[in-house]
């Protein structure tokens, strides 16, 4: 498939008359590469607590707003071609946050849960849970396990949510585990390569990440998909994730075509 335009976007555009400046807006034609869609889109859905606090709402309802956005923008990314789109739902560093948050967001994690067989219906889509989820109530495991069985046909996208997530951690865990097939003479230490210790990553089997979009005008990776991110392009934004939208995620697939991406090459 070739070009093909599907939005504009504003630009300001600056010029001078005497001492003043002026800005004005012009649009500019989107026109996104259909060859060149990121396979995986990772996000840091950050900025929901400022969203609510803005609106003199409790932070929680800046999450659920957050997770209200997921299914319009899942739609709009498998439309595309994107293969998977990880979310950052619930980092390992998480749990410091008053347990009135956590519980929030657990239960509006739960509910999802229970609605995805529902959500996913004709999507062919699969979701993916990465992330440590042994210390999560058992009920929340039992959901995990039968919507991830549920959706397991779904072959066109996958959304992972990134659930008692840590780069970090998924490391260590990926290298207790590595280390004790090693132990059971499983795995030959030399034969350890970057393939083999991938395929003790809770992301095994997905393409390594394109594109890491966080907005909220925050510019850190916390953590987030610190091996799979090795390679991927950064977009950064001020409005916060409840506000995210189509032309967003649009303006970012965008500008992640611009990028001469090289990895390590010339
Ligand atoms: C960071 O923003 C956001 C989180 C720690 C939680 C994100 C979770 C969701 C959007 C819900 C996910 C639900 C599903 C079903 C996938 P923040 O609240 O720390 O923002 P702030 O920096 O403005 O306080």
């Amino acid at each position: 498939m070739g070009n093909r335009t599907i939005g504009s976007i504003p630009c300001a555009v600056l010029s001078r008359g005497g001492n003043r400046m002026f800005f004005k807006k012009k649009a500019q034609t989107i026109q996104l590469d259909m060859d060149r869609i990121p396979q995986h889109i990772g996000v840091i859905m950050d900025g929901n607590g400022r969203w609510a606090k803005r609106r003199g709402l409790p932070r929680s309802a800046g999450h659920k707003r957050g997770a209200d956005i997921l299914e319009g923008l899942c739609d709009y990314c498998n439309g595309l071609g994107v293969k998977v789109l990880t979310v950052y739902a619930f980092s390992t560093e998480n749990w410091v946050r008053p347990q009135k948050e956590i519980d929030a967001l657990m239960d509006l994690l739960y509910g999802y849960l229970l609605q995805v067989e529902e959500k996913f219906r004709g999507r062919d889509m699969k979701l993916k849970i990465s992330g440590d989820i042994s210390p999560l109530s058992d009920k929340i495991k039992a959901a995990i396990a039968h919507a991830e069985e549920v959706t397991a046909p779904g072959k066109r996208m996958i959304l992972n949510i990134a659930l008692n997530y840590g780069g970090r951690d998924e490391i260590v865990r990926a290298a207790r585990k590595l280390a004790k097939d090693c132990k059971e003479g499983k795995v030959s230490p030399d034969a350890v390569d970057e393939a083999v210790f991938a395929s003790y990553l809770d992301t095994y089997g997905l393409p390594e990440v394109d594109l890491i979009i966080r907005p909220s005008g925050e510019k850190r990776l916390s953590n987030f998909m610190l091996w799979q991110a090795a390679y991927a392009e950064f977009w950064y934004s001020d409005i916060c994730w409840p506000d995210f939208k189509d032309a967003d995620m649009e303006r970012a697939i965008y500008e992640y075509q611009q990028r001469d991406r090289r990895f390590g090459g010339v």
